[in-house]
């Protein structure tokens, strides 16, 4: 990720300009300072950190743009607008980005009840994007909806899109497993899972896990498939093992079969003559409509001042959500910012909630309508309105 140490220096009052940006505040927590920025209709935030006589500054991992282009901008702006002297920087070592934010990066909230008016197939985790461009090239009447968290990959399939001309696919920077909650049930034809990190030492941040399945066959139509593909014979045991305690499906596996194109991981497996297993469950019913959550709105005014005076690193754990107070960031007496992951115990959200003239709003976007979320937003607005 670009960053730079600066020497540290006096930074001009906010808010202020430079270039297309705009420097709206800065919040101080104990650990570190978040500095607002807006760029158009884009919001983020930049992080300094303080150390001897020096700054680091970097991209807020949270909030930050998909497009590492105008967080490069971003960056050089501040350091130009504050006249830093720069110690070292690789703000500028990546280059060749995307020009613009495509209309086919799309937004979570716009997948919400979202149901497709033509055939649509989702790839989970789609890396280099072989995959994934293949079969959007090979199938134009359908639409693709691929989803990554690495944004590195993102930007290079956004940018095959455009180079290839490819109208059928949607990208979505999100967690995969959170993604599928909020779509529409029976919407989806098929979801492509292909060598998913196997997390051996850390197996709640698989993609595949009992609720992952459920919430799979419940968006799935009848005669729906997902297709697991892996190199780990550990991983293939595991989803075994939950593809057969599920109801209403039917799987079949396969060993070392080729598909018609092939990712790079896969050819790396396959030049170390590892195994590659299959696995591909077919949905058999048809699910209900999804139960629609509503997540509460803060209908009172909180006193920052109190909230921060007796804030404490602390999380609150419940059956099936949690609720972590992780920071708190002062921009003045009377408004900050928390610092929050909430939600089901695997799939965590991780959100700022900026706290100013007395309201709350969670950033960088809203909290997505799942019961688990729904339940951390009261414990959140129990604690904010305890305070
Ligand atoms: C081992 S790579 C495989 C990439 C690609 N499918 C292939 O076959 O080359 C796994 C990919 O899954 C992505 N990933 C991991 N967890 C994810 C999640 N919860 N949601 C979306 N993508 C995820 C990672 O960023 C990574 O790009």
């Amino acid at each position: 990720m670009p960053n730079a140490h600066v020497k540290k220096s006096v930074l001009l009052d906010f808010p202020y300009s430079y270039n297309d940006f705009t420097f709206g505040f800065k919040a101080e927590s104990k650990y570190d300072t978040l500095i607002s920025v807006s760029h158009k209709n884009e919001k983020f935030f930049l992080c300094l950190v303080e150390k001897d006589d020096k700054f680091l500054i970097k991209a807020d991992k949270l909030t930050r743009p998909t497009n590492v282009k105008n967080l490069q901008d971003a960056l050089h702006a501040f350091i130009k607008a504050n006249n830093l002297s720069i110690i070292s920087s690789n703000i500028y070592s990546k280059k060749n980005h995307l020009k613009t934010k495509p209309e086919f990066l799309k937004d979570i909230k716009d997948f919400i009840g979202f149901s497709p008016n033509s055939e649509m197939e989702i790839e989970i985790g789609f890396g280099s994007g072989r995959h994934l461009l293949h079969l959007a090239r090979q199938n134009p009447q359908k639409i693709f909806l691929g989803i990554e968290i690495h944004k590195p990959s993102i930007e290079q399939v956004l940018k095959q899109c455009q180079l290839q001309n490819i109208g059928n696919i949607m990208v979505l920077d999100y967690d995969a497993r959170i993604v599928l909650e909020v779509l529409s049930s029976n919407s989806v034809d098929k979801i492509y899972v292909h060598f998913p990190v196997p997390w051996d030492k850390k197996p709640h941040r698989r993609v595949i896990s009992k609720d992952f399945l459920e919430v799979a066959l419940r968006v799935l139509k009848k005669g729906g498939k997902l297709e697991l593909r892996t190199d780990s014979e550990k991983y293939f045991k595991y989803s075994c093992e939950l593809f057969l305690s599920l109801n209403r499906c039917e799987f079949s596996v396969k060993k070392n079969s080729n598909l018609e194109i092939s990712s790079k991981y896969e050819e790396r497996w396959k030049k170390m003559q590892k195994n590659i297993y299959d696995l591909h469950l077919t949905n058999l019913e048809t699910s209900e409509n999804k139960k629609a959550y509503n997540i509460e709105s803060f209908d009172k005014e909180v006193d920052f001042k109190k909230i921060y005076e007796k804030f404490n690193n602390k999380t609150i754990k419940k059956e099936g959500y949690f609720v972590h107070f992780e920071n708190i960031y002062k921009i003045d007496e009377n408004s900050g910012i928390l610092k929050l992951s909430f939600g089901a115990y695997n799939r965590p959200e991780h959100k700022y909630m900026l706290i100013k003239n007395s309201q709350v709003s969670y950033l960088p976007n809203a909290v997505l309508p799942i019961w688990q979320n729904k339940e951390s937003n009261k414990i959140i607005k129990e604690y904010l309105y305890e305070q």
